[in-house]
């Protein structure tokens, strides 16, 4: 061996040794890549599972999660596999959550009878879980060995294990919650900001960027969308790599939901006419009437769901978009027939003209805050959704009736065949708002099928 090479050998050993993706030879993967499945009776995304037992089974796809939690007890994980996270322990210390579904600190697990399970085991850490509904069971923290696949941007490599990962055991409460999680789903992949959700904890142990990235399938399209985490490419044949499309938009901070993500949206638009809309709805402001945990709630502003299946605006912001959008579908020939279903903005498609893969309709166009002032503008099969045996086109938007704290959360239907990409460690959302109309699909992500 040459002796300059020396230092640079022995340092590069040290950080494999100090990294736990240190693999035998292999250079550390800087992104990492699961597939999500979208689940037609739920309508919610699942990612496949994150390795063999007990992560051989598929998790619910959750934003609003601060861990990554599973049912432990049916069947029965043998404790063997796993090594128990105590109270007072670093890990248990970095397990506090705050969203809007849940918000605490650890607890201290006692007064177990019997052998120690799953769910109980005295001096342990306990936890939140939760699902998509406001139902918030304990889990008990633990650790093990979790993989992902590697990627270069444009392919899947080798599994990589990351050991000693903290993961909350919940019974199957959840799982019996209909609609809560996605058939054959046992548990949530949580991607909040939270310390112990995926981005955050892969990020520190495999010596990754803090970020990740999302492109859901489309429902009516075959295929698995794909979740990234670290920096890579993204690769999606036939566009080539997207990154140079993405816009950005800064992620906005709210202190009572510190975990979730918000985005600031600066003016709503159909056909380029911007809608007449209450902006202090659009921002987050303080409501000293309503206080969460002695404090006044922040409300208002626009949140991002990845469990949310079509996005739901605050009544007045409703109103403006279903009149305008009316208005517009009207000079278009379309003819409004009421309400269908769960929405309440629908027109006859017998009139309708298609345009690309989908109907001509009006063009919703959300315009963020920031420098660059980023939009977004859906495409027909991202704004309206065709029901009724396809005789109506209804606006797939949903009205916030009741009072809620969000004035715009953005729902999945919206996100479909868009890239969103959340930099936590910039605090930044990239996005690329259609991939069809780069001549791709989320689905288009070549998965090797040899690991
Ligand atoms: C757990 O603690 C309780 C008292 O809080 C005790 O009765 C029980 O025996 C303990 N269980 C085990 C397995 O040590
Ligand atoms: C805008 O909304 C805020 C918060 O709901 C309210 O206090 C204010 O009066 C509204 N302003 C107008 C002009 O309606």
């Amino acid at each position: 061996m040459h002796p300059s090479l020396r230092p640079f050998l022995s340092l590069c050993l040290l950080c494999c040794l100090a990294s736990s993706s240190c693999l035998s030879g292999a250079a550390p993967p800087k992104a990492l890549v699961a597939p999500i499945v979208y689940d037609t009776s739920t309508s919610l995304y699942a990612v496949s599972p994150l390795g063999g037992p007990p992560f051989d089974r598929a998790l619910l796809l959750n934003l609003d999660s601060s861990n990554l939690w599973k049912d432990c007890m049916d069947p029965l994980i043998s404790l063997s596999t796993l090594q128990a996270v105590l109270y007072g322990s670093a890990i248990c210390n970095s397990a506090s959550v705050q969203t809007s579904l849940i918000t605490g600190d650890p607890g201290y697990v006692s007064g177990c009878t019997g052998l120690p399970t799953p769910i109980c085991s005295n001096n342990s850490c306990s936890v939140f879980v939760s699902g998509s509904s406001s139902s918030s069971p304990n889990g008990v923290l633990w650790t093990g060995t979790i993989s992902l696949l590697s990627t270069d941007g444009a392919h899947s490599g080798p599994l990589v294990s990351v050991p000693m990962f903290a993961f909350a055991c919940s019974d199957d409460i959840l799982l019996n919650a209909q609609g809560a999680l996605p058939s054959n789903a046992v548990g949530a992949a949580g991607l909040s900001r939270a310390a112990l959700a995926l981005p955050t904890q892969l990020a520190r142990k495999l010596s990754i960027q803090r970020r990740f990235a999302y492109c859901l399938p489309r429902s009516s399209i075959p295929g698995n969308g794909i979740l990234f985490f670290g920096r890579s490419p993204y690769v999606f044949p036939p566009a080539g790599d997207i990154s140079n499309h993405l816009r950005y938009t800064p992620l906005v901070f709210n202190p009572q939901e510190a975990d979730s993500y918000f985005v600031g949206v600066k003016y709503v638009s159909v056909n380029k006419v911007q809608l007449p809309i209450n902006s202090t709805l659009l921002q987050l402001t303080n409501n000293p009437s309503i206080i969460i945990n002695g404090e006044p709630a922040v409300v208002g502003g626009t949140s991002i769901s990845s469990t949310i299946r079509y996005t739901q605006l605050e009544s007045s912001i409703y109103d403006a978009l279903a009149r305008e959008f009316t208005a517009a579908a009207t000079g278009m020939g379309l003819s409004p027939v009421g309400a269908e279903g769960v929405f309440e903005t629908c027109f006859d498609a017998s009139a309708a003209q298609t345009s690309g893969s989908g109907y001509a309709v009006p063009e919703i166009t959300l315009t963020f805050q920031g420098g660059q002032g980023a939009s977004w503008t859906f495409t027909s099969s991202n704004s309206v959704a065709v029901v009724g045996d396809g005789k109506h086109i209804c606006l797939a938007f949903q009205r916030l009736d009741k009072f809620q704290i969000r004035s715009i959360v953005l729902g999945t239907y919206q996100q479909q065949d868009a890239l969103l990409v959340f930099d936590i460690a910039n605090s930044m959302l990239g996005f690329v708002p259609d991939l069809a109309g780069l001549g791709s699909h989320c689905s288009n992500f070549p998965f090797s099928t040899s690991h």
